[in-house]
């Protein structure tokens, strides 16, 4: 906890898959209702925090982080100063966080930062905030943030932070296809409202209070990855590939490879094949990387944010 007589707090917090995701209508706050099922798996993102007068931070990690704004508008920033306004803290903190989850890339990783950076911050600060109370800051930052909170497996609702556990047996095993670019969430979004207006809502309705289908629930209980790969679905993954179509190639790839399944990771670009065990997560991994994707292994579910006594 200690180091150079700094008193230093380790966080870590998962990144996500949505093995179903169904986008119902533009709510009057102008994000869409969800029906989502969240699978939390082990890419984690690493927070330490220690004592500072004022907010700030610094990235590093596994992946390329030179882009990332270390400003006010930063997630973390805005995670910490929410936290400190609530528990009524004076002091700030510095943030060193370690990335390993791909930036913008469809599962969570900046939610992930902000939901370990709560946990951080209320550990420093001896805020002694409630899990309740720590959940309703992270709903205001953002719709995963919660998920990134709770971790496992879970439905979300509403924006995707009304959260309702979900059973899930055993361990499914992941193997995500990283891109080498971002994409906007809004952005694809506002692709799957533009194409259902182009198409007339009467052939692509906007659900109202869609819900998950009920086999996923069974395949997630059954711990069966066959019986998933069948049910992942995506409302996103259509106006993704329409706006980056070379996403569609990595999909085919990743099926023609033994994957029993691929799906787009929430907004994209991240694609997340679902193999039946980790012999054929090894395997599609080197397929893959031949075809010069950068690819990682996963495995979910995984705990959600929690404490590293280091
Ligand atoms: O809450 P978060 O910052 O993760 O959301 C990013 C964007 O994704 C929102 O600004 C919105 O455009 C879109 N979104 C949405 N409906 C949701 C979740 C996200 O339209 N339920």
């Amino acid at each position: 906890m200690t180091s150079a007589g700094t008193t230093v707090v380790h966080a870590r917090a998962p990144g996500k898959v949505n093995v179903f995701l169904k986008v119902g209508a533009v709510m009057e706050d102008g994000y869409h209702d969800l029906a989502t099922a969240y699978q939390a798996v082990s890419l984690f993102e690493e927070v330490r925090a220690s004592p500072a007068s004022d907010f700030s931070v610094e990235f590093s990690g596994s992946i390329d982080t030179s882009g990332l704004a270390v400003g006010g508008t930063n997630l973390v920033i805005k995670a910490a100063r929410a936290l400190a306004r609530k528990a009524g803290y004076r002091g700030g903190v510095h943030l060193e966080v370690e990335k390993n989850v791909p930036i913008a890339g469809g599962m969570g990783g900046g939610s992930a930062d902000a939901a370990a950076t709560l946990l951080a911050c209320d550990a420093l600060w001896g805020t002694n905030a409630s899990k309740d109370e720590l959940l309703a800051i992270a709903t205001t930052l953002g719709a995963d943030v919660p998920f990134s909170f709770t971790g496992g497996t879970a439905i979300g609702t509403g924006r995707g932070d009304q959260l309702s556990p979900a059973l899930a047996k055993g361990k499914f095993q992941w193997v995500l296809a990283l891109a080498d670019f971002g994409m906007s969430t809004p952005g694809v979004y506002h692709e799957l409202d533009r194409h259902r207006d182009r198409h007339a809502q009467d052939i692509f309705p906007a659900e109202h209070q869609p819900s998950v289908d009920a086999n996923v629930l069974q395949a997630l209980r059954a711990g069966d990855p066959h019986m998933l790969a069948d049910v992942l679905h995506n409302d996103l993954q259509a106006p993704a590939l329409h706006l980056v179509p070379g996403l569609g190639k990595v999909l085919q790839l990743g099926e023609e490879n033994g994957a029993l399944a691929g799906i787009l990771s929430g907004s994209g670009p991240t694609v997340a094949f679902l193999v039946a065990d980790a012999d054929s997560a090894l395997e599609l991994q080197v397929a893959l990387s031949a075809s010069r994707l950068r690819v990682v292994r996963a495995t979910g579910p995984v705990h959600g944010a929690r404490l590293i006594n280091d």
